[in-house]
């Protein structure tokens, strides 16, 4: 009779053969995934310049962002920075028509770094626990990447060599029925629509992936500000911007291959 017990010899067998199997099988699975396309996946903000990381933080939202004691008077979402103490000489000429309003909105929150008055590793909220200071400390020290006039980066506090930011879009009228016709209107891509109680538009761009109607990160973004007691569409940095694609070097919403973004608005 047969000993039911498998003998020493076929048992190393067998778990040789087993570990061989499995090893193989591992092989074929890896094989197999790597034949697979999985989905595309933007590196995102990691392959920009915004990612500000290294000096031993690692953290690349904090530099912007903190999920508590964020600055509510900057009105960018959770916001990690105080916001520039700095005075603004606005863009003007005899020809614009639209409202020029102060400095607000979301454009205060890109030149809270790139006017260069203050370092970009200042935060309000550093990582850890209880690293909260409202008056902001500088992460690494103070590292000041855009106080060199000679790159196009530092914007600096005189705006009027810049695209007007803080334009009321397109002579705007409160009903929105009439705007200026060198520029795109209701119907034509400019779009609105009531989110949370607060009227909002945007300029549809009609880039791929993004649906029509509906306030896409490709569309160009306006932003709701008071006009003399009306809220009404403005134009400010992150219109054009989205401080966290890696689709475009300049941070642009769509390319702007044969001034795509400037026609958005534009009718020329
Ligand atoms: C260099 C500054 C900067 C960094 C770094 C940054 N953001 Fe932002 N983020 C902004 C600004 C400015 C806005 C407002 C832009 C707007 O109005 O569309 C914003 C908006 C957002 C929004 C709301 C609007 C949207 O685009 O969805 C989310 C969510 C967000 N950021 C998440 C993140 C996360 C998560 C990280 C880290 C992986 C990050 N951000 C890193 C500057 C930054
Ligand atoms: C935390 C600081 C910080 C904030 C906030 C910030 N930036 Fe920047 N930005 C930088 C730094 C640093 C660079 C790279 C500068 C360099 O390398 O010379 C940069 C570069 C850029 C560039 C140029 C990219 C290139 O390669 O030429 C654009 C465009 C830009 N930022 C737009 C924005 C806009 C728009 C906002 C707001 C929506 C914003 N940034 C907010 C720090 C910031
Ligand atoms: C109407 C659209 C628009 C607005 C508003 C706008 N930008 Fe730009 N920005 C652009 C375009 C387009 C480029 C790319 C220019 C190029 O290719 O040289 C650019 C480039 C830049 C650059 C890179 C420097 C350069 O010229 O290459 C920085 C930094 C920048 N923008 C920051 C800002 C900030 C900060 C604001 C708000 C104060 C702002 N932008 C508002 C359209 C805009
Ligand atoms: C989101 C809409 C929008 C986009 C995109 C845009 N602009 Fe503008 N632009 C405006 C508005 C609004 C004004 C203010 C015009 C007025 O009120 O007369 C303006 C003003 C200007 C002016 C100054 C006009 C004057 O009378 O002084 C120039 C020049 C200009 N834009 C060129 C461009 C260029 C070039 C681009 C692309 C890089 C661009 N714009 C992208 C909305 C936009």
């Amino acid at each position: 009779m047969r000993s039911r017990q498998p003998d020493p010899v076929s048992l190393a067998f067998f778990s040789l053969a087993n570990g061989m199997l499995r090893a193989w099988l591992l092989t074929l699975s890896i094989l197999i995934l790597n034949l697979i396309p999985g989905p595309s996946r933007a590196q995102g903000i990691d392959a920009t310049v915004h990612d500000l990381t290294g000096g031993g933080i690692s953290e690349t939202c904090v530099f912007c962002h903190t999920p508590h004691a964020a600055n509510t008077n900057v009105e960018a979402p959770l916001w990690n920075k105080p916001a520039s103490s700095a005075s603004y000489t606005l863009y003007d000429s005899t020809t614009i028509d639209g409202t020029v309003l102060a400095v607000g909105s979301v454009s205060v929150a890109c030149l809270s770094c790139h006017d260069g008055t203050q370092s970009t590793d200042v935060v309000i909220n550093a990582p850890g626990s209880r690293g909260v200071d409202i008056n902001g400390v500088a992460l690494r020290g103070g590292n000041r990447f855009l106080d060199d006039p000679s790159k196009p980066d530092f914007l600096g506090t005189d705006l009027t060599d810049d695209h007007p930011i803080g334009i009321q879009y397109g002579g705007f009228v409160v009903n929105g029925s009439k705007i200026d016709p060198d520029f795109v209107g209701i119907g034509e891509g400019l779009s609105t629509s009531n989110i949370n109680g607060q009227l909002r538009w945007w300029v549809d761009t009609g880039a791929t992936g993004g649906s029509p109607g509906v306030r896409d990160k490709t569309d160009m973004v306006l932003y709701s500000r008071d006009n003399g007691g009306a809220v009404q569409p403005f134009v400010e940095c992150a219109t054009c911007h989205d401080p966290h694609t890696d689709q475009d070097e300049t941070f642009l919403r769509i390319a702007n291959t044969g001034s795509q973004v400037c026609v958005t608005c534009h009718v020329k």
